[in-house]
């Protein structure tokens, strides 16, 4: 049985997740505008990342007893200055969502929820790997974007992701 403290703030972070999601997708529609495809690709599915983050935690919420309430989302900016420019905020946005994660941790153990605690867990790690993977991209595209053939040869490269499950 979840805290009713432990609960809001799960539900807190399901609206998160989906508001990662919902930026991310304005990001990918961002740079089909911009036609730049392989990079609305990547950002695609790192939405639908976002997207299946929500639902572990929605899914944990109900395994435990919970209720899950889905407030609104706010939106998303529509535009940024450059390619360099969307994935600061990338970096900047998981950053922030890393904070919020260790903060819910923070209150698992708080609140004395060892399961909660140990759920938590898997997005600890999972926040190390999307932090040094949007790192990664923004040295690539701080690159790429100096030289005028780099960003075409990188945003064939960022066609290539694939979704891997369990992300
Ligand atoms: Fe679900 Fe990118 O953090």
């Amino acid at each position: 049985m979840l805290t009713e403290k432990m609960e809001k703030n799960l539900n807190k972070q399901v609206n998160a997740e989906l508001y990662s999601s919902y930026l991310y997708l304005s990001m990918s529609a961002y740079f089909s505008e911009i036609n730049l495809g392989g990079c609305a690709h990547w950002m695609r599915l790192q939405a639908e990342e976002e997207l299946a983050h929500g639902l572990k935690i929605y899914d944990y919420i109900n395994e435990r007893g919970g209720r899950p309430v889905l407030g609104s989302i706010d939106a998303p900016p529509q535009s940024w200055d450059s390619p360099v420019d969307v994935f600061e905020n990338v970096l900047k946005h998981e950053q922030k969502v890393t904070s919020m994660i260790n903060e819910l941790v923070d209150l698992a153990i708080k609140e004395k929820d060892h399961a909660t605690n140990n759920f938590l867990q898997w997005f600890v790690a999972e926040q190390v790997e999307e932090e040094a993977s949007a790192s990664d991209v923004l040295q690539k595209v701080k690159l790429a974007s100096s030289d005028a053939g780099g960003m075409f040869f990188l945003d064939q490269e960022f066609g290539k992701r694939v979704l891997h499950s369990e992300e």
